[in-house]
């Protein structure tokens, strides 16, 4: 195992918290934690077990930080981690990478000028899972994919008004949260539509689209239906439907570190296959460190971004 990377994370809300177990699982060591305001900085460092706490330009500066964490809302991720590699560090940003391709083409660039390393943190990926998943559309099990249909949604009440998800200014929005999820995986799977259909709505009067749901299309009638919510009980889902039968991915994107079913329906029946359970952000952090330190590939270059973002912004175009 190649040796640990010195991280500095920007941000201390609520995925910094979510993150950090499978961080520490994955031997990190935080060396340095930044916020806007110095003191909290400091008082979360105490509080997560970092080194030293400042502000986000202090982690910068800090010579024993060689890779970032950026855990910022959305709209602050092409500033930091622009920042972050004209310093030199690597950076492993938040999704999505930013809210617009212009600024992940920027981010990209930056960091291609600094000789170092940007990855968006889909999570998700990183689980076993999906290797069982193409595993059997490699084998043919389902036959051609005719259809991918995937959700990822859930209802923000009324506490949760002064969320950054509900700020036009911080990137905030559905697809931008979770539509990034949907649009991410079905290019994954589909690569880049040929035309997107779709809808978004501002129910909220917040100047952010706060429900969605599109149509892609791909050659030979290919079709994927996505949906996105902050307005309803939507949760995950995946669906990939062949000519023959389909495979489905209960809690598609935080399948939780227990063990995680894939219902498949084949020549064989309906049956539910099990993989074990992992940590999909030791696993994130696991393959940051192989990357910077043994040059092993990403899963999601930051160069994937962009192409995120030109889906999503073709789907709001389209409502
Ligand atoms: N991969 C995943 O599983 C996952 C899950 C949730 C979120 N995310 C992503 O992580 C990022 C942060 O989301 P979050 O849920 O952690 O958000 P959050 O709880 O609101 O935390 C965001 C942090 O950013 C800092 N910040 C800087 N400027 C801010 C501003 N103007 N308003 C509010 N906060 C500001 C704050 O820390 P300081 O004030 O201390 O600097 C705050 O604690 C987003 O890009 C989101 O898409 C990813």
């Amino acid at each position: 195992m190649s040796a640990p990377l010195g991280w500095g994370v920007l941000g201390t809300g609520g995925i910094v918290r979510r993150w950090l177990p499978g961080f520490r699982a994955a031997g990190g060591t935080l060396v340095a934690l930044g916020s806007r305001d110095p003191a909290r900085g400091r008082a979360a460092a105490a509080e997560l077990g970092a080194a030293r706490g400042g502000t986000y330009e202090d982690v910068l500066a800090d010579r024993a930080v060689e890779a970032v964490y950026v855990a910022l809302p959305n709209a602050l991720h092409a500033e930091w981690t622009i920042r972050a590699a004209e310093a030199g560090k690597h950076v492993l940003c938040e999704k999505p990478l930013a809210p617009s391709a212009a600024e992940c083409e920027a981010m990209v660039a930056a960091c291609e000028r600094r000789g170092v390393h940007l990855v968006e943190a889909f999570m998700y990926r990183y689980h076993p899972r999906w290797s069982a998943v193409r595993r059997r559309l490699d084998e043919g099990s389902i036959g051609q994919v005719r259809l991918l249909r995937v959700a990822f949604g859930f209802r923000m009440g009324p506490e949760r008004d002064a969320d950054v998800r509900l700020s036009p200014e911080l990137g905030g929005g559905a697809l931008q949260d979770v539509g990034c999820y949907c649009v991410n995986a079905t290019r994954w799977f589909l690569g880049e539509p040929g035309a997107v259909r779709g809808r978004a709505v501002d129910r909220r009067g917040r100047g952010v689209d706060t429900h969605a749901a599109a149509v892609l299309e791909y050659p030979d009638g290919v079709l994927a239906e996505l949906s996105c919510s902050f307005d309803s009980a939507l949760g995950q889902s995946m669906e990939i439907v062949g000519e023959r039968g389909r495979i489905a991915l209960p809690g598609t994107f935080l399948p939780g570190t227990g063990e995680a079913p894939l219902d498949v329906i084949d020549a064989g029946g309906e049956h539910r296959e099990v993989v074990g359970g992992v940590d999909q952000y030791r696993l994130e952090v696991e393959a940051f460190r192989d990357l910077v330190r043994d040059g092993t590939p990403t899963l999601i270059p930051g160069s994937d971004g962009a192409a995120t973002q030109r889906v999503i912004a073709a789907w709001r175009r389209a409502g």
